[in-house]
């Protein structure tokens, strides 16, 4: 079922802005992938999303990012969108192929140059750049040598870092080196809905040690080399909720919760993996994973630490006598186009426990937003009550958190444009800006309208409080 949020956005925008603190950053998030198109230009070799987009039946409608928002060419033109949205930060994603054409080794000057000119753009438009590394596009020769269940993939990511900081840091200063790992390694190892669509469960936990060992490694290149950085990692946390009290309902929100949340947030922040879900996993963790020091490596401490939230899971035990699966429960509350439940609780619950049981660092919401069936008007404009009733929605969850405790210092809506969704191809619009993949027009949401409007309220408070 897919129906609209029923809570419409009533109080003032200028109230609203007024919950957040004055250095609270404003931005939206994208991703290489998604947005650049130019997969052949500047030397740039294919990546894993390259394969799995060209392999029938991976992606919906057999969709590729060949194209894309065609970024490459038209970031000027999507720079000054952002200015006037109002923008004060943008998250991007920098694409490894591009840089590193062979994975590793030494960095091309031609790919480099495309993201020094998209970062000195921003910083002419008065737009502070936000750089990830990797948001899942593996090199496919580094997939080819193992991906990321082979141990030599996190030093070629720490090489990565380094080439990039080393070209980026003096301008850049805000870096996150992972983008959700968890999807890096169960959606691309365990059930192989994203690339490289390998379903071997073993080789999902090894992805999963060496993408957070990769992200260590990546931190320390990153400071050798730009000492200034400010850099954190973007973890997608959900509350996990049993949806009755059962005990095979409370062991599987446990497992849940094991696996997507703290299987990342305790090596990040404790140096240590849970008890509870190494067991869980029993022989899917090779005895030789896990090496003397990785966990100091892997808990390097940070300056922040980013969130995406999109949703809450709700599971129960199998009704299935002797199954110890987990059933994600739909609860009936409003779904958004991808089928996600709209719950803004979930939002305030994530962060408040970010703060309270790991860390007393900055929380950037580094994405947070909703794909709805957007309608072009017959005037040209885009309204999208659902859309902006979600971000309503969301902010107001997040002021709560700040209010309680959490220290959220930062919100990223995602995303900027309507963009290639990963398996679900160009079916999921999550822009606050539309695009017409066809003439590649952009065009301005009533959601993209009501946020720039949002962050004039909070700039304008700041000026005359
Ligand atoms: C997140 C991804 C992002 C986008 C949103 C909808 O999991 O990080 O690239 O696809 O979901």
């Amino acid at each position: 079922m897919t129906s609209a949020p029923q809570l419409a956005p009533t109080d003032s925008v200028s109230a609203l802005a007024r919950r957040f603190p004055p250095d609270f950053v404003w931005g939206a998030a994208t991703a290489a992938y998604q947005i650049e198109g130019a997969p052949h230009e500047h030397g740039r070799t294919p990546s894993i999303w390259d394969t799995f987009s060209a392999t029938p039946g991976r992606v919906r409608n057999g969709d590729t990012g060949l194209v894309a928002c065609d970024h490459v060419h038209r970031y000027r033109e999507d720079v000054a969108l952002m200015r006037d949205l109002g923008l004060g930060a943008y998250r991007f994603s920098v694409s490894w192929p591009r840089i590193l054409p062979d994975g590793g080794g030494l960095p091309n000057r031609a790919g480099l140059d495309f993201y020094d000119r998209l970062v000195d753009e921003l910083l002419a438009a008065g737009i502070t750049p936000w750089v990830t590394l990797y948001h899942w596009d593996l090199p496919q020769s580094l997939e080819d040598a193992g991906g990321w269940p082979a141990r030599a993939t996190p030093d070629r990511f720490a090489e990565l870092a380094a080439a990039t900081a080393m070209a980026l840091g003096d301008r850049v200063q805000h870096w996150i080196t992972l983008n959700e790992p968890w999807c890096s390694a169960f959606l691309g190892y365990g059930s192989g809905l994203h690339a490289p669509g390998r379903s071997e469960g073993d080789a999902s936990v090894a992805a999963a040690h060496h993408l957070m060992l990769g992200h260590g490694l990546a931190v320390d290149a990153i400071r050798s080399v730009a000492p200034q950085a400010q850099v954190g990692v973007t973890l997608n946390l959900y509350p996990v909720t049993a949806y009755d009290d059962r005990p095979s309902s409370l062991d599987a929100a446990r497992r849940i919760d094991g696996l997507h949340n703290r299987w990342f947030l305790d090596p990040i922040f404790r140096g240590e993996y849970p008890a509870d879900v190494v067991a869980d996993l029993g022989p899917l963790m090779a005895g030789d994973l896990v090496h003397d020091g990785d966990l100091t490596t892997i808990a390097t401490p940070l300056d922040f630490v980013g969130v995406n939230y999109y949703t809450r899971h709700n599971v129960r035990g199998s009704a299935y006598p002797g199954s110890n699966d987990a059933e994600f429960v739909d609860r009936g509350l409003a779904r958004t186009a991808s089928d996600w439940e709209v719950d803004p609780d979930g939002m305030t619950e994530v962060l408040t426990r970010v703060t309270r049981d790991y860390t007393p660092l900055p929380i950037f919401v580094t994405e947070n937003g909703s794909a709805w069936p957007d309608r072009i008007a017959a005037d040209g404009s885009v309204d999208d009550p659902e859309r902006l009733a979600f971000l309503h929605d969301h902010l107001a969850a997040s002021a709560r958190a700040i209010e309680d405790g959490a220290n959220v210092a930062g919100y990223f809506a995602w995303s900027l444009l309507d963009n290639f969704e990963w398996a679900e191809g160009y079916a999921m619009r999550f822009g606050l800006v539309h695009v017409d993949f066809a003439s590649q027009r952009r065009t301005t949401k009533a959601s993209g309208h009501w946020y720039s409007g949002l962050m004039g309220a909070h700039r304008d408070g700041i000026l005359s409080p």
